[in-house]
């Protein structure tokens, strides 16, 4: 078997599924049912969403708000932390009432949640009023599964445990008009001690080089300007595929796709960010100079427990290495305070290298316990209390470092992607800069979806304001 076989959905597979949509939509000859989807998680979630947003558009579903309204709801759920999970759980009991009234309305859950069978039989005992649960690997056999669902009294449920395969030509329906997600790869191999989604995920899948490509020049051609390549380690992108496939080789290639202007992606593991990538990062110009590079932790004990492989000076060496080159990129990363066993001596090892790096924005964690884990077993749990005096902590340090940072942007003109009206006034535009700052600046409506030319007037922690000097 190559390994087209051995990791590709056949296309007789993909066309069964598009004869299910077909007999979905004879269902609803209209086109008259209505569907909303809740989005839990990272931005994999987010376009697995589009994908199930695209497959029910194509059964004639049509998107609301309203739940009071739909004839689907589905639960895109995550499972990284606990909190993911209660806010699935009080989100699905307050349905219950809506279902006793409704009980032809169609609730259905999938995403990493459903990929452990704990939850999966919790759900089928107490939430009676569950009538469809899949998985993250049979994405694509949605059109097939809510068939059946909608012709049984039972609830079906079918998650594969089986390795997930990828399928290509999934019909999808983008959030965004202007910028979109990219999905390149699938699953993680690194076990962090602490994370579940290897567990629910599966393997590391790339996608082929010649799909990603024909899907961004797709994406071109329809007006989006920026593209954000998703996996949850992207710099491992085609190793598998054993056929050259690198991510650097993937970024020069995507540097000639027309009409995309801005090339974003993550995550990157520092483990495998190679020298190679940062000079493709260096030197493809539509790849903007931001890089988000989880640490986890400032600690090299912490770091070995938690099965990073690499050490704070690993790190620093890396952050210097790519700063050589691409002096003012702007770097983010995620840390995760209160792993077992993290003692204050190794919370002060993170803050010194949030002070040493100093990072554009961290995004900060408390550490959650997850079955199945091997951080799970770990005896020296760390108090809530402890977790959040630290976390305060660190989130002081950064905010300070975070606006000094930015403060130094005030007065210069930056080039930025105009996303849309700002939320909190709808008087202003809102976009971003290459780094990924939001600025928000007075303009006419016709500039959303194109570059402009904004001076950085004020300053803020969360977003500057700045004035238009002119249209890219
Ligand atoms: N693959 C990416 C992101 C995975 S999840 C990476 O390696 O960086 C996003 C973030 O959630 C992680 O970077 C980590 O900081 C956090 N996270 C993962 N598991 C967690 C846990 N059990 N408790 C708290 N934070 C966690
Ligand atoms: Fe989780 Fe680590 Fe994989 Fe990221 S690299 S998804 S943190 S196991
Ligand atoms: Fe959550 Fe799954 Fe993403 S567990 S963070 S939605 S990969």
């Amino acid at each position: 078997m190559d390994t087209r076989e051995k990791t590709f959905i056949s296309e007789d597979e993909m066309t069964r599924q598009e004869a299910f949509m077909h007999s979905v939509r004879e269902l609803n000859p209209e086109g008259t049912k209505k569907y909303s989807i809740n989005t839990y998680g990272c931005q994999m979630n987010e376009n697995d969403s589009e994908k199930l947003a695209g497959m029910l558009e194509a059964m004639g579903y049509r998107q609301t708000d309203k739940l009071e309204d739909c004839d689907l709801i589905l639960f895109n759920t995550c499972c990284v932390r606990e909190n993911a999970e209660l806010k699935v759980y009080g989100h699905l009991g307050s349905l219950k009432k809506l279902k006793e009234c409704k009980p032809d309305m169609v609730i259905a859950l999938c995403g990493c949640m459903m990929q452990q069978e704990d939850v999966v039989d919790h759900i089928i005992k107490k939430y009676r009023h569950v009538d469809l649960i899949f998985g993250t690997h049979n994405l694509h056999r949605f059109p097939e599964l809510l068939y059946k669902a909608l012709n049984s009294d039972k609830a079906v449920a079918d998650v594969s445990s089986s390795e997930g395969f990828i399928a290509e030509g999934v019909p999808i329906r983008r959030e965004n008009g202007v910028k979109a997600w990219l999905t390149i790869m699938y699953g993680c191999n690194n076990f962090c001690s602490y994370c579940i989604v290897p567990y629910v995920r599966g393997r590391e899948r790339s996608r082929k080089e010649p799909d990603i490509l024909d899907e961004a020049r797709m994406l071109g051609h329809q007006g989006y300007k920026e593209i954000t390549l998703l996996g949850q380690n992207v710099n491992s992108y085609g190793k598998e595929l054993k056929d050259g496939s690198s991510f650097a080789g993937l970024l020069r290639s995507l540097e000639s796709v027309e009409g995309v202007e801005r090339i974003r992606f993550m995550t990157s593991h520092p483990k495998d960010l190679s020298d190679e990538l940062i000079l493709a990062m260096r030197d493809c110009k539509k790849v903007c100079e931001h890089l988000h590079l989880p640490v986890q932790a400032g600690s090299d004990a912490i770091l070995k427990e938690m099965n990073r492989r690499y050490t704070r000076d690993h790190y620093f060496e890396l952050v210097n290495r790519i700063r050589e080159q691409i002096p003012d990129i702007s770097l983010t990363t995620d840390i995760i305070v209160g792993y077992p066993g993290e003692t204050d001596a190794d919370f002060e090892q993170t803050l010194d290298l949030i002070k040493r790096v100093r990072f554009d924005y961290v995004y900060t964690f408390l550490y959650s316990r997850r079955t199945g884990t091997p951080a799970a077993k770990e005896e020296e749990q760390v108090s809530e209390e402890v977790m959040k005096k630290r976390f305060d902590a660190l989130l002081e340090l950064q905010n300070g470092i975070g606006r000094e940072i930015n403060d130094r942007m005030a007065g210069k003109v930056e080039e930025i992607l105009v996303e849309g009206t700002s939320k909190n006034n709808i008087n202003m535009l809102t976009g971003r800069t290459r780094t990924n700052k939001i600025v928000n600046f007075k303009g006419g409506a016709d500039l959303i979806g194109r570059l402009a030319s904004v001076r950085i007037d004020k300053v803020g922690t969360w977003s500057m304001e700045g004035s238009l000097e002119r249209e890219v």
